[in-house]
């Protein structure tokens, strides 16, 4: 096992609306009732009918738009043998997060924590880079523009809730929000390497993408940490925080 230090921050957008009457679902948003026992496939469902609203974002709930889904800033730090480089990404722009399909939705209720797998194909970053370091003994350092992008990918998410009041009313609130990406088909590209250096520009990005799977396994913290951030932006500050459980999940 090699060791590795790495150390991520992840900025996302921060919303900040708040409500102070309990909002209810958007009436085009489907209602799953929590007794149903199909409760899953109408969630499955449910992810399908909410896509193009979720795309341009849904403002009466704070959800901001998932495409693009923009990351103000995103600080790595590697040190392996292989991996050892400081990199700082600005104004990354996320495409692709519209794609994505659910294929398993599992909510236990009594349990409060749901599970749930998806695929996102594809998925393209694009943003402005600073890097300084080595790959695999090479330096690398440059600032320019980044692109990346995975051919497919399989997710996984799980979520435990608890409940809480607001001016008496019941809502729900994470406790934990974990998620696994498993990428297919990645590619990585860098503008501007060593000043612009044609030549040292182009080694270096075929070094990269020669070792691009090895590269993204060190990175799948970072997407990771971004998709988590996105769930529990849509479904915490989106709807888990603005509307009550009640209405969120009826009974009947
Ligand atoms: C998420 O965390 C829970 C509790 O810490 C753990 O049981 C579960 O295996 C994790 N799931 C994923 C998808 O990482
Ligand atoms: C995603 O899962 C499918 C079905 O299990 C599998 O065929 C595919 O190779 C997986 N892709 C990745 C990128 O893990």
């Amino acid at each position: 096992m090699r060791s590795i230090v790495m150390k991520v921050f992840v900025f996302g957008t921060l919303f900040t609306l708040v409500y102070s009457a309990a909002n209810d679902l958007p009436s085009y948003f489907p209602k799953c009732k929590r007794y149903d026992p199909k409760l899953n496939e109408c969630l499955v469902k449910a992810t399908e009918t909410v896509r193009p609203f979720l795309i341009k974002g849904v403002p009466e709930l704070g959800i901001p738009p998932i495409e693009p889904y923009t990351i103000p800033e995103i600080t790595l730090e590697q040190g392996t043998q292989a991996l050892n480089f400081k990199a700082l990404l600005k104004d990354v722009e996320v495409r692709g997060l519209g794609n994505y399909k659910f294929s398993q939705f599992d909510f236990d209720v009594p349990g409060l924590q749901w599970f749930c797998k998806a695929t996102i194909n594809p998925i393209k970053l694009v943003g402005d880079y600073t890097v300084t370091g080595k790959i695999l003994l090479a330096p690398i350092e440059g600032s320019g523009k980044f692109t990346a992008g995975i051919e497919n990918s399989n997710i996984t998410a799980y979520q435990k809730v608890e409940f809480f009041k607001k001016k008496g009313v019941t809502y729900v609130r994470p406790v934990t929000t974990n998620t696994t990406i498993s990428v297919g088909g990645p590619k990585v590209h860098l503008d501007g390497l060593f000043g612009g250096n044609e030549e040292l520009n182009k080694v270096t990005n075929t070094v990269i993408n020669d070792n691009v799977n090895e590269l993204f396994e060190d990175l799948k913290p970072v997407i990771e940490k971004i998709i988590t951030n996105v769930i529990e932006q849509w479904l915490f500050k989106g709807l888990e925080d603005n509307v009550p459980f009640d209405k969120l999940y009826p009974e009947k």
